[in-house]
């Protein structure tokens, strides 16, 4: 059995936070319900000391969450908003409390006003008074992927110490490549004292395209937790998409020793779900749940799919709860998916006839990006109209 990676949904914290995608509570549950058919590991379900609609959005969905997932509520490393958080988390059946510092040089430096020692003393105290309220505590170190890395390991063995459950490593502004990132994560593995029992989350930002190629990365490197959001929303050029992880864990498991429990086929209506609750729309070219992600334009691919759709194919679309692959008519078509789709028009043509009609789908192909079902009807009709006179 390969291991089991939770998937941590932060879509109603940290994708909320894209400009323009803020949801009110009610918007929220829907999500989160959605969040729970797909089976994922924990909901991340706001920040309770932000604001009253954010507390009563963790209370809302910690009661409807039962123990079907984790529910996690955000805190700065700052004792109020701890224990705001852990009121709105009562409800909750499996609460986590989310709390952490910025460990890299600029945060503590130009944010946090604070030396090494003092952010490793504010970062034991936050975890140890979250322990008093709640037994599962993750510790983020914000910035991580520009720390120290000496610094990061002590600040983590603390945070493991102080009794922290989960402890997580954030490329909060998207910085870093595949392959450091990975070896920051297997160092940790090697130098923190008990992290072996303790599960290792990522948390990547996409701000150089890198965030599910880091968050894989990591995986192969031992962390066994991976924050994203649906269609990748989130801060600046968005979290890691969680469709993107969860497909390409799915297909590459067993060289990643990894698997989640997250139903696939799920992926299109959550992502549908989220677009049309925050107006926020999915690129086409997105892959796994954008319009294009199953679609084929050139004739030569065109002619490989209808042959056998593994040709240009990896993942078939009823996996992930898409329609079907489809065969976009535009001037690159050729023969085989003209002819494909008259027939499933129910139109079938001697091969001399068919010509005349490829060239006529072609005169109108060339004056259009994409030839639609009325204009092959037109076409044949007026084919009809032209050999009756
Ligand atoms: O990007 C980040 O570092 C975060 C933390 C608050 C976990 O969102
Ligand atoms: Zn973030």
């Amino acid at each position: 059995m390969t291991r089991k990676i939770n998937i941590f949904d932060t879509t109603l914290r940290d994708g909320e936070q894209s400009p323009g995608a803020s949801m009110n509570t009610e918007e929220k549950l829907i999500i989160a319900r959605q969040l729970i058919r797909m089976n994922v590991d924990v909901i991340e379900a706001g920040f309770p000391i932000s604001s009253p609609g954010d507390f009563k959005s963790v209370a809302e969905i910690g009661r409807i969450a039962g123990d079907k997932c984790t529910v996690c509520g955000l805190t700065r490393a700052v004792d109020k908003d701890i224990e705001v958080a852990a009121e709105a988390l009562k409800t909750a059946k499996r609460p986590r409390i989310h709390t952490g510092l910025g460990v890299s040089p600029s945060h503590l430096r130009d944010k946090l006003h604070l030396t090494e020692d003092e952010a490793i003393e504010r970062a034991v105290h936050a975890v140890k008074l979250a322990r008093s309220f709640v037994d599962d505590v993750e510790f983020y170190a914000e910035d991580a992927g520009r720390a120290d890395q000496d610094f990061l390991c002590r600040i983590i063995e603390a945070a493991v110490k102080a009794g922290a459950t989960v402890v997580n490593i954030p490329d909060t502004t998207g910085y870093n490549m595949p392959w450091a990132f990975g070896a920051r994560i297997a160092d940790l593995r090697e130098r923190v004292d008990g992290i072996e029992d303790v599960t290792i989350s990522v948390h990547t930002h996409n701000d150089l395209g890198m965030a599910t190629a880091l968050a894989i990365e990591a995986v192969r490197n031992g962390a066994t937790q991976v924050e994203c959001t649906i269609n990748g929303l989130g801060e600046r050029a968005g979290n890691t998409a969680l469709e993107e992880v969860v497909m390409a864990i799915r297909m590459h498991g067993q060289e990643l020793d990894a698997h989640t429990d997250i139903v696939t086929q799920e992926l299109t209506r959550a992502s549908k779900l989220v677009s049309s609750i925050t107006g926020m729309t999915v690129q086409a070219n997105k892959a796994i749940v954008g319009a294009n992600a199953f679609a084929h334009s050139s004739g030569i691919h065109q002619d490989g799919v209808l042959k056998a759709r593994d040709t240009y194919e990896i993942i078939d679309p009823a996996d992930v709860g898409a329609g079907g692959s489809q065969i976009i008519l535009s001037a690159r078509s050729g023969h085989a998916a003209l002819r494909h789709r008259m027939a499933e028009l129910g139109y079938t043509f001697e091969d001399d006839e068919f010509e005349s009609i490829y060239q006529a789908f072609l005169e109108v192909a060339d004056k259009k990006k994409e030839v639609y079902d009325e204009d092959l009807e037109s076409i044949v009709h007026e084919r009809e109209r032209v050999t009756k006179a």
